[in-house]
């Protein structure tokens, strides 16, 4: 949460700044703040969204070429303008703050440095780093930094700036992701690449319990003991118009369009002739045999995607596998060892809980394969094995084509431990690969059926509940497509498996409730119609998401989007893009801001 945007250079900086801090909003906007340094610092801050601070600030351009912005996700101290960032420490102290993440000791760290005379003006736990740069601080900006860094406790990172150091930004990251642009003469800084995509492409990773410093000529990294590290410089090569919405009326619709490629791109080269390779395992064919359990850990719609997989595991791969919410699984004191595989899944590979949960596996020595779609993010890096989706970046805050790069990244792997442990036929398996192979075709079929939920989508946008239903795949689908319409609509759902629904959400039911029920073509298909009955039975309008050729379903529920014939457990990937949509068209008539549903954040750094 919070985004974090820093400039150091020749260029004047305000505009950069700005620029930047509207790339990454997604991390939060309740709040946003400007510091520029122009031999004094100028700070800035609103409520609101980035486009209060732009009016704020002005057209005017400011001559500072060094700068820190910030947007809030607020988590110490309300949504207020003296709790945004940057914040100050001591009045004339000339030390400026912004950060991400939680400073947990900042209770006893406040209590001392008031002690010792320091005024605090904020309600924050971030102006605590602050005051302890200013009480280190004689004359060594870095070595200040280093010192109040090694004082605090929790997962954060953040970046300082002095009045009397013109050219340098101080920084450091415990868990909390930074990354650092280069320029010609100039560097950026940044919780998340996009900040400065348009500027450049060449970045240097920070890397855990490090500090860096930035000048224009570059910049240099320091373990927690001053020593410096060499970095090297890497290229990405995003594309900056994917960072765009090209012409689309928001990024999640782009997105949600964007499936069939976020597909096609995760099978790749992983696919080919029939052939299945999963380079990045890093698994030998010996250890695969000799696993004795997979447990699948995320958060958000990860969790769901991992819920799918674990139908999968067992199924294909005939290994026993539970897939948990990782802030839970964390605590749990699990049962695990070095034959158990860990495979934590993470759009961003930076969730807080769900790296905390790997920490915890890797402890009891089990094997942590990260599933994530973003290259060198923390997950990678605390993982002994990582499997990239590839659906290119997700900008909407409520994910989508994540999700189905995630499941399908699912169907490879326990499409390839099967093969491996030998649990599924030969010919069953070139079969599933056929089918996995012809997904994005799939998907694209699937999207092309718009019509069908638009006047769903009108008939029940004004309804203030709904409920999901499904079993066994179909249960994972109707989470997502819950969490979906409630994350972007902001209508209450209930989401269950079908057969539950009798122990308590059928209590909610009444003749205006919609109730969308997955029915796709599988072993439980009998079981859900006679779930769709007992609704039917309280008067509730059923949308079934059903299978191309089920004609009978139409005698059971008012409106039905169809899916293209597949192997049932391939159904899954298809079933929820009507849902999306669904709760697309759902939230666009109620004028919502889909990109940036209130109080959610795309990354959540934070327990
Ligand atoms: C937030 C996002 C969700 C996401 C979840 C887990 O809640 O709004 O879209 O599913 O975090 O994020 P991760 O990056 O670990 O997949």
């Amino acid at each position: 949460m919070c985004g974090i945007v820093g400039y150091v250079g020749e260029r004047p900086c305000k505009e950069l700044l700005l620029a930047g801090l509207e790339r990454l909003e997604y991390r939060g906007y309740d709040s946003a703040g400007i510091c520029l340094l122009n031999g004094d610092v100028a700070i800035t801050r609103r409520v609101g969204r980035v486009d209060a601070l732009r009016e704020a600030v002005g057209d005017a351009l400011h001559p500072a070429t060094t700068g820190l912005a910030h947007t809030r996700w607020a988590t110490h101290g309300g949504v207020t303008e003296s709790n945004a960032h940057p914040v100050e420490a001591c009045e004339g102290s000339g030390v400026t703050v912004v950060h991400n993440g939680i400073i947990e000791n900042y209770v006893g760290l406040r209590r001392d440095l008031a002690g010792a005379g320091h005024e605090f003006h904020t309600d924050t736990d971030s102006e605590v780093i602050a005051h302890l740069v200013e009480s280190q601080y004689s004359g060594d900006l870095v070595e200040a930094v280093r010192l109040a860094y090694a004082q605090l406790h929790g997962h954060f990172a953040f970046a300082v700036l002095h009045r009397d150091h013109a050219d340098e930004i101080v920084a450091a990251r415990r868990q909390c992701p930074l990354v650092v642009g280069v320029g010609e003469g100039e560097m950026f800084m940044a919780s998340a690449i996009p900040a400065f995509l348009r500027e450049t492409r060449r970045v240097q990773y920070v890397m855990d319990d490090e500090i860096v410093v930035a000048r224009p000529d570059g910049a240099t990294f320091l373990d927690p003991r001053g020593t410096v590290i060499e970095r090297p410089v890497e290229d990405v090569d995003w594309d900056d118009d994917a960072a765009e919405k090209q012409g689309y009326e928001t990024f999640m619709l782009k997105e949600i369009l964007e499936q069939p490629q976020a597909i096609a791109d995760t099978i790749g080269e992983r696919l080919y002739h029939g052939e299945l390779q999963l380079d990045g395992l890093n698994l030998s064919e010996e250890q695969i045999r000799g696993l004795s359990r997979v447990v699948i850990l995320a958060c958000g719609t990860a969790y769901h995607a991992g819920l799918i997989g674990r139908y999968l595991l067992e199924e294909w791969a005939r290994l026993p596998a539970e897939s948990d919410i990782a802030s839970e699984w964390r605590y749990r004191h699990p049962v695990i060892d070095e034959h158990s595989l860990v495979i934590a899944v993470s759009q961003s590979g930076e969730t807080i809980d769900t790296l905390a949960a790997m920490k915890e596996a890797r402890d009891h020595g089990a094997h942590v394969l990260a599933v994530t779609n973003i290259m060198g993010s923390q997950m990678t890096r605390d993982a002994d094995s990582v499997l990239y989706t590839r659906a290119g970046l997700e900008i909407g805050v409520a994910a989508s084509k994540t999700f189905t790069a995630q499941v399908t990244l699912m169907y490879l792997l326990a499409l390839k431990l099967g093969l491996v442990r030998g649990t599924i036929a030969t010919e069953r398996a070139a079969k599933l690969l056929a089918e996995v192979r012809s997904l994005p075709d799939l998907a694209q079929r699937t999207l092309d059926r718009i019509d069908a939920v638009e006047p769903v989508a009108e008939r029940f946008w004004q309804n203030e509940f709904f409920l999901y239903l499904g079993r066994y795949i179909g249960l994972p689908i109707a989470l997502e497509g819950a969490l979906k319409l409630k994350e972007i609509s902001y209508i209450p759902t209930d989401a269950y498996a079908a057969g539950e629904m009798k122990h308590g959400p059928i209590a909610l039911l009444d003749e205006s409730t919609p109730v969308v029920v997955v029915a796709t073509d599988n072993h439980v298909y009998e079981k859900v119609i006679s779930n769709v009955e007992e609704v039917r039975a309280r008067g509730a309008h059923v949308i079934a998401v059903a299978t191309d050729g089920n004609e009978d379903i139409k005698q059971v529920a008012e409106h039905v989007f169809y899916l293209p014939r597949t192997e049932p457990e391939l159904q899954a990937a298809l079933a929820i893009l009507p849902l999306q949509q669904l709760a697309y068209g759902i939230a666009r008539r109620r004028g919502l801001d889909i990109d940036k549903p209130r109080n959610l954040a795309k990354t959540v750094t934070v327990e």
